[in-house]
């Protein structure tokens, strides 16, 4: 039963609607009634989200499986975005650990979206953490995607201080994100990249950046403790060349033809472990890494910040594969 009370200037939203399958083109505006919360959830005002792989794959649904859960014709939640960053309008009646007015950023939930609206209900038991004083609603919302991905990934596979870890697609939502994390773990980064982004990649804290349009990768053969393919770009064989006997390799965008065809082709005699599969975030992760910001660890990169209005455009950008870290939406 809703037992929030919900201000009257709250009862409709604007919002971003993709109610078909399809490109950029069949996002709109809209304005839909705004969530009101149930009592154990929290109605947050968003101020800012971001366009991600995960919003641009749900729309298209690229990879196919994502009819089988979103709706085999359209989808059954139109409202896209997984991550937020804003501050709490209205708590229900059996919420007792937050308070309108705080700041929060983090996950929204898959199976219910929601991101790329005004406001969002989520439940008190969310993956979100509390947003450190000074940090903009932007740079919040360029956090969560790439960031929890890249932890949770760079955890199963054990990194420890003094790794080589080589990050391939090192200036991505998560390629950006695991080169600064690699790093302040202690690992020795190498980041790949296209020429254009070489300085940054460096100024996130890889201490060698090769270039992938023009540099040999093999030339690095058996170098790595750990290779985080980030992209899903790197032919298979490639990325296990560069690994060290006993390395982890991390597919952080694995597809499931990539699976089936290595179900038969294996590893190619070489004994590495290889990681994949979907990467969660959870609100102590939030937590950490409000921490590590908050110590100058990690910085999010932005590529582009557009008002809700102009999300088409940020969609384009969000598959382009050629931005540089986050797509920033921002509410009216
Ligand atoms: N497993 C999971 O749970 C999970 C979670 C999050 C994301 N993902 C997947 O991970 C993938 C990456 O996500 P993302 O948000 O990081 O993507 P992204 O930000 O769109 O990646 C863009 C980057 O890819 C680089 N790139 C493009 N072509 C390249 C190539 N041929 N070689 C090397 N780098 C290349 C570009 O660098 P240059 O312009 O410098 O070439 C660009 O900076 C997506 O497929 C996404 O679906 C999976």
């Amino acid at each position: 039963m809703p037992v929030a009370r919900v201000p009257r200037s709250f009862a409709r939203m604007k919002a971003a609607l993709a109610t078909a399958y399809g490109g950029p083109e069949v996002i709109r505006i809209a304005e839909v009634p705004t969530p009101t919360p149930k009592s154990n959830e929290l109605l947050i005002r968003i101020h800012a989200s971001a366009v991600n792989a995960a919003d641009w794959r749900l729309r298209r649904a690229n990879p196919w499986f994502v009819r089988l859960v979103f709706g085999p014709f359209r989808p059954r939640r139109p409202i896209l975005g997984v991550v937020f960053a804003g501050e709490i309008a209205a708590v229900g009646s059996a919420v007792t650990k937050y308070k309108p007015g705080d700041r929060h950023f983090g996950w929204t939930s898959l199976m219910g979206l929601g991101g790329h609206a005004e406001h969002i209900a989520l439940s008190e038991n969310g993956a979100f953490a509390p947003m450190p004083a000074g940090m903009a609603y932007t740079d919040a919302a360029a956090i969560p995607f790439g960031f929890c991905t890249a932890m949770d990934f760079l955890r199963k596979a054990g990194v420890i201080a003094g790794q080589r870890v080589l990050v391939y697609g090192a200036s991505g939502a998560v390629g950006s994100a695991a080169v600064q994390l690699a790093r302040s773990m202690g690992a020795e980064v190498t980041g790949v990249c296209s020429t254009r982004n070489m300085e940054l990649v460096r100024s996130l804290g890889a201490s060698t950046v090769l270039d992938h349009t023009k540099d040999d990768l093999l030339a690095h053969r058996n170098s790595y403790d750990v290779v985080f393919e980030t992209v899903g770009k790197l032919p298979f064989e490639k990325s296990i060349a560069l690994m060290k006997d006993g390395g982890t390799l991390i597919l952080g965008s694995d597809l499931p033809a990539d699976k089936i065809k290595r179900a038969f082709t294996g590893t190619g005699g070489r004994k590495v472990k290889v990681i994949s599969g979907t990467a969660a975030g959870t609100g102590d992760d939030m937590r950490l890494l409000a921490e590590l910001w908050e110590q100058g660890k990690v910085r999010p990169v932005i590529d582009s910040t557009f008002p809700l209005e102009r999300i088409r455009e940020a969609h384009v950008l969000a598959e382009s594969w050629h931005k540089v870290g986050s797509v920033v939406v921002t509410m009216p």
